[in-house]
């Protein structure tokens, strides 16, 4: 039989597909990937169910069910003071994945420069080289994940067509603060190019760090597609909706394209998510608390062990260094803590190209019921 496509060769399996297996296979306690193991909000379902009995099963208009675009540009109008049109600027997607790839077909062709910031959620990449674009790396490095400012303005050029933001950052934890913003936008105005905003964790900050939709970075909204997702905020990313807010022409090419890839979204979750968007404001503070106290049990096991982490900011991530810890690699580190303690972390160094940090670190989610992490917690001290 001929060869299949040849983008093939550049992807395999994905990290979180394979730690999940092996968590499943050896019994192990799942701390990998980024889903919550336990119910959202039963109110969510509730819509869910409101929406099936009151007949919205059929097709969705292609750009989204336009009440939930009203009840996201009421957000974006409150909360941010930012304007974008239901009609024409808010498009509704199958989670944020297919936001960023429908977005990425839209704007990139084949031989055009893509700055992604590793490490980087592992769409990003997949979908800029499946269009042919040429991802160029920038490192967040150090303990605080920092980039240097030489290598991301080397990172651009005339060819640049996009960057790739993602804040707050999967997977260190990380809110890019005002000043990284500002470089960032010098540069994209300078190379005139467009930027993917991937604010999935929007609602997820803690300590005193607050979330700033890159939009509203002066200069950048004519030219940032922010992309966010129901998923994460109300703990049931299985329903798959996400967004995308651009300007007019911008949202009318990411529609365009999108019209072949998914066409629309489930009808009924985009009714519920049109209903729970609308009363966020009375949620926020409890989903927030939630997690906030999720992170410090976790903070505080890795202080009683004496592990060295990255205090996330945002997220339900945690970079745990491996310094003191192990002299293994992170995937070596991550088969051997399976083995010995029963417990699954993700081995970030699939999340660069260009640095061997990932080396160094795991990633731990702590969107997980207290009993795992406190079944987890249990078992690290056996390492
Ligand atoms: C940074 C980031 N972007 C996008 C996604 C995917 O979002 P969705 O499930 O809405 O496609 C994730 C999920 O883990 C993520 O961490």
């Amino acid at each position: 039989m001929k060869e299949k496509s040849e983008y093939l060769n550049k992807f395999h399996e994905s990290i979180f597909a394979k730690m999940s297996a092996l968590a499943k296979s050896t019994g192990a306690v799942n701390l990998g990937q980024g889903f919550p193991d336990f119910e959202g909000p039963s109110f969510v379902s509730k819509y869910l169910i409101e929406g099936v009995q009151a007949g919205h099963n059929q097709y969705a208009p292609s750009p989204g069910y336009l009440p939930l675009r009203s009840a996201l540009s009421e957000i974006y109008k409150n909360r941010y003071q930012l304007e974008y049109c239901p009609e024409t600027e808010i498009s509704i997607t199958t989670g944020a994945t297919e936001g960023i790839f429908s977005t990425i077909t839209a704007l990139v062709n084949p031989g055009d420069e893509v700055v992604i910031f590793e490490p980087f959620y592992d769409s990003y990449v997949a979908s800029v080289e499946m269009r042919g674009g040429i991802p160029k790396f920038v490192s967040l490095g150090g303990s605080e994940f920092n980039f240097d400012e030489g290598e991301l303005k080397n990172a651009f050029s005339g060819k640049t067509k996009l960057v790739i933001l993602n804040t707050p950052h999967n997977p260190t934890g990380k809110v890019f603060s005002d000043t990284e913003l500002g470089l960032i936008r010098d540069l994209v105005i300078k190379y005139d190019s467009y930027v993917i905003s991937d604010e999935v964790y929007e609602y997820l900050t803690f300590d005193d760090h607050e979330h700033t939709p890159v939009s509203k970075i002066d200069g950048l909204k004519e030219r940032t597609i922010v992309i966010s997702s129901a998923g994460k905020t109300f703990g049931y990313t299985g329903w798959k909706v996400g967004w995308c807010l651009a300007p007019r022409d911008i949202s009318a090419a990411i529609r365009l394209t999108r019209q072949y890839i998914t066409f629309s979204v489930n009808t009924p979750a985009q009714y519920a998510f049109s209903k729970c968007l609308t009363e966020i404001d009375n949620y926020l503070p409890e989903f927030q608390k939630l997690y906030d106290g999720k992170r410090l049990m976790v903070m505080k096991a890795l202080d009683d062990l004496g592990w060295r982490y990255f205090r996330p900011r945002g997220t339900y991530f945690i970079m745990a260094s491996l310094e003191g810890v192990s002299d293994l690699g992170d995937v070596d580190f991550c088969m051997d803590l399976i083995k010995k303690a029963g417990v699954v972390f993700i081995p970030p160094s699939v999340f660069y190209r260009k640095s061997n940090e990932g080396k160094r670190w795991v990633r731990i989610c702590f969107a997980k019921s207290d009993q795992t992490l406190k079944s987890a917690i249990d078992k690290l001290s056996l390492y």
